[in-house]
């Protein structure tokens, strides 16, 4: 039997109604900044999106001080002398922990703390993450556990990051069992998304940002997906205004849906389209370079739209418009192998949205609306699995 738990429609006409200017008008001028707000009462806090902010925003943002700096090796080689200068502000301590969603452990995430704790820290020291996905949520999760929680500031340097994972409060690590099922909700005090540091990203990781970009597109905003299907290549190429465009429609998204549901307790839950699959797939690959996350939600997209396909939720022609894109733009649309089914089909039974173990699954209803449905029976998954795999890469 499949329930269906939440429906999207509402949430986008509201958005629509609220930011039409936006939506019809990718136009504003690159260079200036747009404030969005996630509104949580006194836990509220501003996402800043623009070019080369940091430095008038840090100052906002961040209140003088010694501060803690967490960051990883590439990014540090890369920007860090930068960052430190633009900050105006003294660094208590750098703490670098290696690049790759492997550093998301709970063994990395004590040392981090005790690191901290090194640090000779008090409860108005700042954490600023500095770094991609793996950074923030590891970051995060180690300035709520410090002294039971410090100020944090995010300054994401990858486009996932600034376009997803650097916003909302979700912290933490991986355990043996799963991806992300180790952390808790803790808010940051402010997100800056400076899109100079995407300048020197790698076409691989600005391929996986995409995917998430997508992602919002295709739960909740038609509008923005038909926008994608003729502007993705100024988005992947980094053309200025593109490129803010998509990246503050999907911090609206992520504002609105966090101030919703911060603790994902219903549409929230929306945001994780495509990565049921995609978890599963990073699990079964020990969250190697081989497969990074935004990666794994590509393929977990389309066979997210198989899903729905097989279900009679949306047409196979959207199928094919959904697997067409994301393989223009570069991604992969499915794995070169798959994990043995029992392991693959366990791990789905443990994601953190299925009850006693029912699987659980986003699915769309049309291009542009995503429902929650429980209770998918295994025989469903596996044939629209199947015909994912039986695609061509
Ligand atoms: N990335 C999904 C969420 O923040 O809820």
């Amino acid at each position: 039997m499949v329930i269906v738990l939440g429906v999207f429609g509402l949430f986008c006409c509201k958005f629509y109604a609220r930011n039409s200017v936006l939506m019809t008008s990718p136009s504003m001028p690159a260079n200036a900044p747009l404030d969005i707000d996630v509104e949580l009462g006194a836990r509220s806090y501003r996402v800043r999106v623009g070019h080369g902010i940091s430095k008038t925003t840090a100052a906002e943002m961040i209140r003088p001080g010694e501060h803690l700096l967490v960051s990883e090796p590439r990014v540090m080689r890369q920007h860090g002398q930068t960052l430190t200068h633009l900050l105006g502000t003294k660094i208590k301590a750098t703490l670098i922990v290696p690049s790759g969603e492997q550093s998301k452990s709970p063994s990395r995430l004590i040392r981090l703390v005790e690191d901290m704790l090194a640090a000779r820290i008090d409860r108005r020291t700042h954490v600023i993450a500095f770094g991609g996905g793996v950074i923030g949520d590891l970051a995060g999760c180690a300035a709520a556990l410090a002294l039971r929680g410090l100020p944090l500031i995010h300054i994401p340097t990858t486009l996932l990051a600034q376009v997803d994972s650097a916003i909302g409060g979700k912290t933490g690590v991986n355990s043996r069992l799963g991806k992300n099922l180790i952390g808790v909700f803790y808010q940051p005090r402010g997100v800056i998304c400076d899109t100079a540091w995407l300048a020197s990203l790698p076409a691989r990781e600005m391929r996986a940002g995409y995917a998430e970009i997508y992602k919002y597109a295709l739960l909740g905003d038609a509008a923005f997906l038909t926008w994608l299907e003729t502007n993705a290549a100024d988005v992947l190429r980094r053309e200025p205004a593109a490129l803010a465009y998509a990246i503050a429609t999907c911090c609206r998204h992520k504002a609105r849906i966090t101030s919703e549901d911060e603790r994902d307790n219903d549409r929230r839950a929306l945001l994780n389209l495509g990565h049921t699959f995609a978890h599963a797939l990073e699990q079964a690959q020990q969250y190697r370079r081989a497969l990074i996350h935004g990666e794994a939600v590509a393929m977990g997209i389309v066979m997210a739209a198989h899903l729905s396909a097989h279900l009679g939720m949306i047409a196979r022609d959207d199928v094919v418009r959904i697997r067409h894109h994301l393989k223009a733009t570069g991604l992969p649309t499915r794995p070169a192998s798959l994990p043995p089914w029992p392991d693959f089909i366990a791990t789905m039974r443990r994601d953190k949205k299925a009850e006693e173990g029912r699987l659980t699954f986003v699915l769309l209803r049309a291009l542009g609306q995503a429902e929650v449905v429980t209770d998918v029976h295994e025989g469903a998954v596996r044939q629209a699995v199947a015909a994912a795999m039986a695609e061509s890469c």
